[in-house]
């Protein structure tokens, strides 16, 4: 298991290529769709030629009490499944990973749910899932020898790709639509020392303009089509089967916006069972916003066989995106697993991201869409009380502060998103006080609002 033999497969037509041959977009010369690394012969390996599933258990388990800098990453402690790089020199690590598996007693007892559980992505080093994916793709970008790396991002990425970026001693360049991300984010990639660009147009206008520049110029395109993304991030596959003991939830709930997370975790998954480290696959599902929604849309009109872009519109920012790049390989992730493709409201999202707040986990908007969805799946008996279901939080709250201010002020959402939820949302609501500066007026404030 120690051979770097990956070669890129295409998802469109299966055309197999070698990972230094992709073309700078990353899109395949026959067809156009998207590569994905594979392994040659994983599935098949048999005998003495097959991992062995438990000395692989007990290497990534011993690593964790190692003082290595590749061994401390929650990506590289498992790098026996993502052999990406000729050299781990060449690793560009922040030690991302390793995020912890929250037990959401709260919510679990109000949706009658004996097992639920948060694995919050939003605790790596940027505050993202995004680290995990950075820490593959740049590290190859940094072993190919590019000096600059770019992104068009909602913000996660750019935060993400900035700091490994820094870290690496390489330049970056940011695209990010103009007044459409988190001030969090965007301070992020400038504290990084990126070069950030904000562009007159949404995401998915920026995702065209960065792969005009890639065609024409030595930079490393850093966005989810580059299938090194998907490696690092399918370890949090990895991290909460060995969390479970090794057997895997009944289901995971993953928010979907550009939908390479949902695809990688799907496929972390598949390469787990194929190589017997696992028995079975979760059942894997994408929540999407309802403003922001051409997946639910493509299952709904077309059984997921074509994806007709939207214009995007959320409060979400950061799953704002109405032309999801990596849409075919979710779709195969939700088919496979036999998970279920929904939207929620904007009034749902902000709802569950309080809940989630009062539970003492933070995170962004986007990722509270998994929470949201897994109370219109519980409503309509689509999850039973018997399953162990895992929320995916995807980003940290601090990222977009404004957006949790505005809720417990009342000026998020208009009236009419309010209408019929009054008492659920003045429930959740905590706005500050301005009280007089003496005990008497603290304590009183104190009780008078302790309900
Ligand atoms: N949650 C957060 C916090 C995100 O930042 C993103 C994507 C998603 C969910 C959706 O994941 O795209 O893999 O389906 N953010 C990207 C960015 C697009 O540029 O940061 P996905």
């Amino acid at each position: 298991m120690n051979d770097n033999l990956h070669q890129l497969r295409c998802f469109g037509c299966g055309d197999r290529i070698a990972g230094s041959d992709a073309r700078p977009d990353f899109r395949c010369a026959q067809c156009g769709d998207l590569f994905e690394v594979e392994y040659a012969g994983w599935s098949l390996r048999q005998g003495t030629n097959r991992p062995n599933p438990g000395a692989l258990k007990w290497l990534w388990r011993e690593r964790r009490c190692s003082s290595e800098a590749l061994d401390q990453s929650g990506v590289w402690r498992f790098r026996e499944l993502l052999p990406i790089l000729e050299n781990y020199g060449n690793a560009v690590t922040l030690r991302e990973g390793n995020t912890p598996l929250y037990a959401l007693t709260r919510a679990a007892r109000s949706l009658g749910i004996d097992q639920l559980f948060a694995k919050h992505q939003g605790m790596n080093p940027t505050g993202s899932f995004k680290d995990t994916g950075m820490t593959a793709a740049l590290s190859v970008a940094k072993e190919r020898g590019f000096e600059w790396v770019a992104c068009a991002s909602t913000g996660n990425t750019s935060a993400a790709m900035a700091a490994y970026a820094a870290r690496a001693g390489l330049r970056s360049l940011v695209l990010i639509p103009d007044g459409k991300i988190a001030w969090g984010k965007l301070a992020q990639a400038m504290d990084y020392g990126a070069v950030t660009c904000q562009l007159k147009t949404d995401f998915d206008g920026c995702v065209k303009v960065l792969a005009e520049i890639v065609r024409h110029e030595p930079i490393y395109l850093l966005n989810s089509v580059n299938p090194y993304r998907l490696e690092g991030q399918k370890t949090p596959a990895m991290e909460i089967a060995e969390a479970l003991e090794w057997s895997v939830p009944d289901h995971l709930i993953v928010p979907g916006g550009n939908l390479a997370n949902s695809s990688a975790l799907g496929k972390g998954f598949r390469e787990l069972k194929e190589l017997g480290l696992v028995a079975r696959m979760p059942r894997i599902s994408v929540i999407q916003a309802e403003g922001a929604n051409p997946l639910v849309r493509s299952f709904a009109n077309r059984h997921g066989s074509e994806l007709e872009p939207v214009e995007a519109h959320t409060r979400a920012s950061a799953i704002r995106i109405g032309n999801p790049a990596s849409w075919r390989k979710a779709v195969r992730v939700i088919q496979d697993t036999d998970g279920w493709c929904l939207d929620v409201t904007e009034t749902e999202i902000a709802i569950a991201k309080a809940e989630l707040g009062a539970e003492g986990l933070g995170c962004e908007p986007a990722s509270a869409v998994t929470l949201a969805g897994l109370k219109k799946l519980r409503a309509d008996e689509k999850v039973s009380a018997g399953e162990t279901v895992v929320l995916l939080l995807t980003g940290h709250t601090l990222k977009d502060a404004d957006y949790t201010i505005d809720f417990h002020r009342r000026t998020l959402l208009k009236e009419q998103e309010i209408a019929g939820h009054e008492a659920e949302i003045d429930g959740l609501r905590r706005n500050a006080f301005a009280v007089e500066a003496n005990p008497t007026a603290v304590l009183a404030a104190m009780r008078g609002n302790a309900g």
